[in-house]
């Protein structure tokens, strides 16, 4: 009997089904293979969720994921829910906690422009020229997504006050910090922390304790940006980075800049991860950094490719199963480098052809090793 590994499958809103499928095509096509199998435990998650189970996150999804090695995620949300009080929307109602129940404090975003999509970057081509590799290692269950207090009220003169706390403890910082300096030395070997140390307490903390971390990694140079200026030297120099570690919100709006910068949003992989388990794999949720894409949900056009490489870096963190998951990764190179494109990162350049989400699917399970 082979091995077979038990896999939540939370599909989601959205193009977070039809890019799930062609994931899940990919995953079998890996399984065969390579002599194993997935269980794939699908599950109501989000919207989809609200809809058939009056919640965004239902005790048996939960206890679904729990029963398994890994969550692959699609996305969550969409106009329909909007109207629901925040709290019960699908990314505070779903995703959030799930991160926290999960203790997922550690999400990998790795940022990768391939050589032959720089035209599909909006940044000038001489910036990108020959692509650019950046990983984006984000504080995930920390800072202000989930400091208390939270309120808001009406103060006796009839105002709104609102308050969202950044807090972090330095244990806090110090995990997240051996995330990227781990992650470092098996790439570039530099990274760059972002804070606001020019401003806030909580970066102050932060960039001592990454100095500090760093005296364990002598192998690896750090350097400092505040937020601000990072955004600006991803635009002007995304090449300049390797690893890039910050906190929670800061990771949120600087991991959608690359992700544009490398061509699109379609392209990004995500991994979050918990405290590793043991023998060196980790439990883990894995999904676009992407959203749910509602203009275009349900027509079989939105690129699959970010669900697809987030499935091969399940099978890295979670499964160990690192040769396929680098197999998938050059079957995706191969198809974009055959010059198929969705519609996405299609920009009419000679010798590409759009394609649909089936298709790439398709194309890229034919291109495995
Ligand atoms: C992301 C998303 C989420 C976040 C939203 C949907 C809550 O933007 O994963 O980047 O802010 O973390
Ligand atoms: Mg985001």
């Amino acid at each position: 009997m082979s091995r077979s590994y038990p896999i939540a499958v939370l599909a989601g809103d959205g193009i977070g089904p039809e890019v799930m499928t062609e994931a899940l095509k990919v995953l079998e096509a890996v399984a065969s293979r390579a002599g194993v199998s997935f269980s794939f435990n699908h599950q109501l998650v989000g919207g989809a969720a609200i809809d058939a189970a009056g919640k965004a996150l239902p005790e048996a999804t939960i206890a679904a994921c729990e029963a398994s090695d890994a969550i692959l995620f699609g996305s969550v949300g969409g106009p329909k829910w909007e109207h629901l009080p925040p709290n019960e929307q699908p990314e505070r109602g779903a995703l959030l906690p799930l991160r926290k129940h999960f203790g997922l404090f550690a999400n990998l975003r790795p940022g990768i422009c391939y050589p032959a999509l720089t035209a599909s970057s909006p940044v000038r081509a001489d910036l990108v020229e020959g692509g650019f590799d950046v990983l984006c290692v984000r504080e995930l269950t920390g800072g202000l997504y989930f400091g208390q207090p939270k309120s808001r009220e009406t103060l006796p003169d009839g105002d709104i006050q609102v308050i969202d706390t950044m807090v972090y403890k330095k244990s806090e910082i110090e995990r997240i910090g051996h995330v990227a300096f781990k992650a470092a030395q098996t790439r570039g070997k530099h990274v760059t922390s972002v804070d606001k140390a020019n401003v806030l307490t909580n970066s102050v903390l932060w960039r001592e304790t990454m100095i500090e971390v760093a005296k364990q990694y002598p192998d690896v140079t750090l350097a400092h940006l505040y937020v601000d200026n990072a955004a600006m030297q991803l635009i002007k120099a995304p090449r300049s980075f390797d690893v890039l570690v910050t906190e929670n919100l800061f990771g949120d709006i600087l991991s959608d800049e690359m992700a544009m910068i490398a061509g699109s949003l379609g392209m990004l992989a995500s991994a979050s991860l918990g405290r590793p388990k043991g023998d060196g794999l980790y439990f883990g949720m894995f999904e676009p950094s992407g959203g749910t894409a509602p203009d275009i949900a349900g027509k079989g056009i939105a690129n699959p490719i970010a669900q697809i490489l987030s499935a091969a870096l399940l099978l890295r963190f979670s499964l160990g199963m690192e040769k396929e998951a680098a197999g998938i990764e050059a079957a995706v190179r191969q198809v974009i480098g055959n010059g198929l494109r969705t519609g996405d990162i299609f920009t009419g350049a000679p010798d590409t052809r759009l394609v649909n989400t089936a298709e790439m699917g398709a194309a890229i399970v034919a291109e495995l090793p």
